[in-house]
């Protein structure tokens, strides 16, 4: 991928105009029942086209398109427009909040013509196209999984996926949510359930999805608390999906290789800013509070975090975690078209197979020095964005 691509695909991780939001801490603990206990309870006896919640009163109840009742009476879920609406959180986009009012508008007609009439330029590929989900081709997930799709955007990669799979699309922005569940609505994805709410603040009953995306989300978990660290907050995130894995589940994770050669060639990092990944911690955080183009409404301080192929396996071990596979995504983790496994062989096939015989001496030079990169080290250093794949780890799965 170019340099010019790999800025084109960050932006499209970028948020714009949106408020802070600071919430209190997750509960960590199922209420009444503890996780062990939990763990016991439905859905083995479910249905696929349930989601599995927990009531106030600490009951499981299965929550499907309409909403659901918990048999002490309560509702558990509301469904409004499509969407079960449970806590959602403020508003953030890539659109400022009038412009992304004015989609949803056009999107109750057409979901497609709202796009085209309303959203950026990088969106217009990014929103509507199933390559979006091309990674399935690596998932090992029948017809019948259950998905859950964590911070799902505009739907992009939830409604692809629901053609073939029980979807859970969970999106924090209530606007975006309503939008999936036009798509749902639009497209007739029976298997798409669309759920309004912060990751951090939804009980899900542990233990009940085949796999869970996270796509462009784990590098903001840092926004979400600036009372804590960005690192426990990702950690925080990343062992609350750990368990609600079914046994034998996967997590999938798309995100930035922190030095990758896009960052040394001056693509856009989170903060708004070229070059801030590269840098020590305090030092991009000293830069960011100085620099006129930092995107500080939802990034004070330098707070999306993201790592050397080390650093990840690091913070995914701590949160029990098993690096189960690593790809290197040619173009980018949002158009994830062409991955190749971390693998000597993988890479050097890949570039072999793409050098074609040139007269121009600067061709023949460049290929030459592609050639002579293509290594393992080189690529897990260096390399594009990552696709991880990743179980949980058998000796954390009991410490709950
Ligand atoms: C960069 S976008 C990625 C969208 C989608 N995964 C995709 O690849 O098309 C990150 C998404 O996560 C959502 N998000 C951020 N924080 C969230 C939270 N705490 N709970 C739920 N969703 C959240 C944002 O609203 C946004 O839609
Ligand atoms: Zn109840």
């Amino acid at each position: 991928m170019n340099g010019v691509a790999g800025a084109a695909i960050q932006g499209a991780c970028a948020f714009q105009g949106g408020m802070s939001i600071a919430l209190p801490h997750p509960e960590t603990s199922a209420g009444g029942a503890s996780l062990r206990e939990w763990r016991a309870l439905p859905p083995e006896g479910g249905r696929p086209s349930e989601v599995w919640l927990r009531c106030v009163c600490g009951r499981p109840v299965g929550v499907r398109h309409a909403g659901g009742r918990c048999v002490c009476g309560s509702r558990a879920a509301e469904a409004r427009q499509g969407v079960i609406e449970l806590a959602p959180t403020g508003y953030w986009g890539e659109m400022p909040q009038p412009q992304m009012q004015r989609m949803l508008e056009a999107a109750a007609l057409d979901w497609r013509r709202a796009i085209a009439e309303y959203a950026p330029e990088e969106l217009q590929d990014y929103v509507p196209h199933p390559h979006r989900a091309a990674f399935q081709d690596i998932l090992p997930a029948g017809p019948q999984s259950r998905i859950l799709d964590v911070g799902a955007g505009l739907g992009a990669i939830a409604a692809t996926l629901a053609e073939r799979h029980w979807v859970v699309a969970l999106e924090g922005v209530r606007e975006r949510a309503l939008f999936i569940a036009l798509r749902q609505q639009q497209q007739r994805l029976e298997r798409l359930l669309v759920i309004n709410a912060d990751v951090r603040r939804v009980d899900f009953l542990p233990g009940q999805f085949d796999v869970i995306l996270l796509n462009g989300v784990l590098e903001w978990a840092g926004v979400w608390d600036h009372q804590r660290s960005p690192t426990a907050m990702q950690l925080d995130l990343l062992r609350r999906l750990r368990g609600w894995l079914a046994p034998g589940g996967l997590l999938y994770i798309g995100i930035e290789n922190r030095f990758s050669w896009h960052e040394f060639r001056g693509a856009v990092d989170h903060s708004g800013l070229p070059y801030t990944s590269l840098l020590p911690r305090p030092v991009a955080r000293l830069v960011c509070r100085h620099a006129q183009h930092y995107r500080a409404a939802v990034n004070t301080g330098y707070r999306t975090y993201t790592y050397s192929h080390r650093g990840y396996q690091r913070l995914f071990e701590r949160a029990g975690l098993a690096l189960r596979s690593t790809h290197i995504s040619i173009h980018g983790y949002n158009q994830p078209v062409e991955l190749v496994p971390l693998l000597a062989e993988a890479i050097y096939f890949q570039v072999r197979s793409r050098a074609l015989p040139s007269d121009q001496w600067r061709v023949r030079l460049r290929q030459y020095l592609k050639l002579a990169l293509a290594r393992e080290w080189f690529w897990r250093w260096f390399g594009g964005d990552f696709v991880f794949l990743l179980g949980a780890a058998v000796e954390e799965r009991n410490d709950a």
